[in-house]
């Protein structure tokens, strides 16, 4: 039986230490690319694909999360006052965006263990899990393909790409076989961060999901893997080498833009590369860059 999928999970409890001390007092899903937070990206993406539950896995500095998705009463009233009616409508957008919950992860014990602590609110239901380090650019379609071949398949579907060998330790890796359609393909095994030589193909999960319920189950039992953490690509891995308990896992091959925001290089190429392309912003700052670039050593 197939169900309308409708809940997306996202799992924001990450300590962020990489981005340290900006992300100090503040979850790194706040960090601004452009003039959004990070979460308000990924949060666009759900809703775009039809995904209006949201729920967020949240650590110890969940209070700004959950701030920027509610309503800021003071804030808008200025505003108002002001008729600055465009500002209004950017700050009123994001509070009507979803519906958001929230639960804590409590002790951080790695991405299979935030994706279980949404079993009460998923129920017995696929649903989407969308990691904020990966911005997808809305031009481009990932989420809703997913799903598309999830009512399909009834199957669990990752988000693949294909990436340089060099950078396979980053990501989740998969064993892949051609299918029928040319942007899937089965996955028969997964690997969470292998080293070059180990990898079985180049072909790397990026943080989006379909997942069947079962995968609760699964996680529930996963042992701590790489780095100590429970990983949701062991459990994955379960479901690849058992293709009879839930339909197996498939990837939807993405060949369109990506943004990393995960470390600070690739957070600043995301930000220049979102703002060339911005009607507000690109204009002038193409000129201003190439300029600037000639002059670099
Ligand atoms: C996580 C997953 C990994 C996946 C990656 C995508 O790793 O564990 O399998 O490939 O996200 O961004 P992280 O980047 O959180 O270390």
């Amino acid at each position: 039986m197939s169900f309308k999928i409708t809940k997306a999970v996202i799992p924001a409890a990450g300590l962020g230490t990489r981005f340290l001390p900006a992300t100090k007092a503040m979850p790194k899903e706040m960090l601004p690319v452009v003039d959004k937070p990070a979460i308000q990206y990924v949060v666009e993406e759900a809703v775009a694909a039809g995904l209006t539950d949201v729920l967020m896995i949240t650590g110890r500095n969940k209070n700004a999360l959950e701030n920027h998705f509610d309503r800021v009463g003071e804030l808008e009233a200025t505003l108002l006052q002001k008729g600055d009616i465009e500002r209004l409508r950017k700050v009123n957008y994001a509070t009507d965006l979803a519906e958001v919950h929230y639960v804590r992860q409590g002790d951080p014990k790695g991405l299979g263990h935030a994706v279980l602590r949404a079993r009460m609110h998923v129920g017995h239901e696929p649903f989407a899990v969308l990691l904020g380090d990966d911005i997808i650019d809305d031009r481009d379609v990932l989420l809703a393909r997913m799903i598309e071949e999830q009512g399909l398949r009834n199957a669990t579907i990752v988000a693949l790409l294909e990436v340089d060998p060099s950078v396979v330790h980053m990501y989740g890796v998969a064993t892949i076989e051609a299918t029928e359609t040319d942007d899937v393909v089965r996955v028969t095994g997964l690997v969470e961060k292998p080293t070059k030589e180990n990898a079985p193909s180049n072909y790397a999960i990026i943080g989006r999901y379909v997942l069947q319920p079962e995968i609760f189950d699964i996680l529930e039992h996963t042992k701590p893997g790489k780095g100590g953490e429970i990983q949701l690509t062991d459990a994955l891995e379960t479901l690849a080498a058992n293709p009879s308990i839930a339909g197996g896992v498939y990837g939807v091959v993405f060949r369109g833009r990506r943004y990393d925001t995960g470390d600070r290089l690739d957070y600043i190429k995301a930000i220049v590369q979102l703002a060339v392309e911005r009607d507000d912003l690109g204009p002038d700052l193409r000129p201003w860059l190439k300029e600037f670039a000639k002059d670099l050593k």
